[in-house]
């Protein structure tokens, strides 16, 4: 199975290639540093030649709204109409939990655009729901910045390992279309600042967060239903302080100096 990755250098299209490689499929990355551009459709057509599935996993450059509409709109656009060309006969999507409740968000409208028009297409389609993702609570914090706080809603969130949500995501492109929409989700629930709290503590950052109800989530009023998958969710295993832990003992070995036998290695 030949199976193209579209924003396959990104946080979560790198983790599908390395994992799809890895259980003997043919993945290929392609986004712009790849020479495949979804926004102007350049070198879409020979990179989808023989795919057997297609895995969206692109993001616009900015969170704004209309850059956001823009980017998913035109890009989704013209990737279905590529596929439709090409006879691929899967195409699968990444979105998020929520997105339809998040109608004030700019950015979480042009993901439900998204989907209307991926289950408007002629492709046979399966949509998969994200929560956040531990690695993106730094971005999360960083759009709720302002100079040395943070201000976010105090809601209710369970977030997700991006191992985790590649790995749901491999076993969905090699499989048959769902026609329709699953939700993943991590295993723990928490309130959102004191997540934002925890990482930024851990990378010793000192910029003080403040729980205020009337903060907005990507422009977006939320309260406790707001981010939580439904009952329905598949619920991955990563918990956040082993995943923590891991990648700060990762950040500290790239800081270590060689030891005498590595360096003699090198
Ligand atoms: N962050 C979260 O918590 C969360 C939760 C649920 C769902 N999601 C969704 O997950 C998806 C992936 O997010 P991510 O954080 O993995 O993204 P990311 O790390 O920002 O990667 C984005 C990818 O898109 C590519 N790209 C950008 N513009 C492109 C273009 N015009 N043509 C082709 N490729 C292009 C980039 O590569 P080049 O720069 O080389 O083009 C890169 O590979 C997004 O759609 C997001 O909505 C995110």
């Amino acid at each position: 199975m030949r199976i193209i990755v579209i924003g396959g250098t990104g946080l979560i299209g790198s983790k599908i290639v390395t994992k799809l490689w890895a259980s003997g499929f043919e993945a290929v990355a392609a986004s712009r540093s790849s020479g495949v551009n979804t926004m102007t459709g350049q070198g879409l057509a020979d990179v989808l030649a023989g795919a057997s599935a297609v895995v969206d996993v692109s993001n616009s450059p900015t969170f704004d709204g209309a850059a956001s509409l823009e980017f998913f709109g035109t890009s989704t656009r013209n990737l279905l109409s590529a596929e439709a060309a090409a006879g691929v006969r899967h195409h699968v999507a990444l979105s998020v939990v929520g997105a339809d409740r998040l109608a004030e968000s700019g950015y979480m409208r042009a993901k439900f655009a998204q989907e209307k028009l991926i289950k408007d297409s002629s492709i046979p389609y399966s949509i998969v729901h994200a929560t956040q993702f531990f690695e993106s609570i730094q971005r999360i914090a960083g759009v709720a910045s302002d100079g040395a706080t943070v201000r976010v809603p105090p809601v209710l969130v369970q977030p997700i390992a991006g191992d985790d949500v590649a790995g749901v995501l491999c076993n969905v492109s090699v499989g048959a279309p769902l026609s329709g929409t699953i939700e993943v989700a991590g295993p723990e629930q928490f309130r959102l600042d004191e997540l934002v709290r925890r990482r930024l503590t851990a990378r010793h950052d000192s910029r003080e967060v403040i729980d205020d109800p009337r903060a907005r989530f990507f422009g977006a009023e939320v309260d406790d239903r707001s981010l939580l998958p439904g009952a329905d969710a598949r619920l991955a295993e990563t918990r956040f302080e082993d995943w923590l832990a891991r990648s700060m003992e990762r950040a500290y070995a790239a800081l270590r100096p060689p030891t005498p036998r590595m360096a003699e290695s090198i």
